[in-house]
């Protein structure tokens, strides 16, 4: 039964997929988690503005971070030449995302989170800049979705390569590659580990 639910509610939301971020007809937050999928098949000849990229990453500015430090950072290929040289860059995810129209590079910050001061403050130090990034990067994914795109983060990159292309400083720390665009597929909801696996109420 409950299966049976989620099946409907997944289906209704998959069928917003162009759904537009604002005014009426905007997908609840709810269709958004549901509807946004990693996508390894994009539309070709579909563009994306500099604009509209522009409202994706201001939407990132709303994620929270340690003591506000910000210290993610985005590189956004978005011309053609750029493009094509991260496709470079990414193994065998270059099939998956080669007629997506943006590749969005994110890094962050070291000495930032997890530090006051210039001193780190805990045992994890830096492991909180990867903490903030991947945050940042979530609400990145969930406002492409809500604005009608489509993503996938790619963690298979070759960092030393991208840091020579986009001339990015060693203090950053690359992570992922995301790409961004328009779906040509239907994905399959992966399965998730039960809630009791993962939780534990007390
Ligand atoms: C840090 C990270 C790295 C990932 N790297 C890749 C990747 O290199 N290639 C790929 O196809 N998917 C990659 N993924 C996508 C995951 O496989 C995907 O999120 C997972 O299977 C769950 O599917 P869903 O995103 O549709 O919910 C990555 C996801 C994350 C969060």
């Amino acid at each position: 039964m409950k299966r049976g639910f989620f099946a409907l509610i997944a289906a209704a939301a998959l069928v917003c997929t162009g759904c537009a971020g604002s005014g009426a007809g905007a997908p609840s937050l709810d269709e958004v988690f549901v509807s946004r999928r990693s996508i390894r098949a994009y539309e070709a000849g579909r563009t994306i503005s500099e604009a509209e990229v522009r409202e994706l990453l201001t939407a990132t500015q709303n994620a929270p971070s340690w003591a506000n430090q910000q210290p993610s950072k985005y590189y956004v290929a978005i011309g053609e030449e750029k493009r094509n040289a991260v496709l470079e860059l990414i193994g065998g995810n270059k099939s998956r995302v080669i007629n997506a129209p943006v590749m969005i590079v994110s890094t962050f910050e070291t000495g930032k989170s997890g530090f006051f001061r210039g001193q780190q403050v805990d045992a994890e130090g830096n492991l909180w800049g990867a903490y903030d990034n991947g945050l940042s990067n979530a609400y990145l994914i969930l406002k492409a979705r809500a604005m009608g795109f489509d993503t996938l983060i790619m963690g298979m990159r070759m960092a030393d390569e991208l840091r020579q292309l986009f001339d990015i400083p060693e203090n950053e720390v690359i992570l992922a590659v995301i790409a961004l665009g328009y779906r040509d597929q239907e994905p399959k909801m992966p399965v998730h580990r039960p809630l009791d696996e993962i939780a534990r109420f007390f």
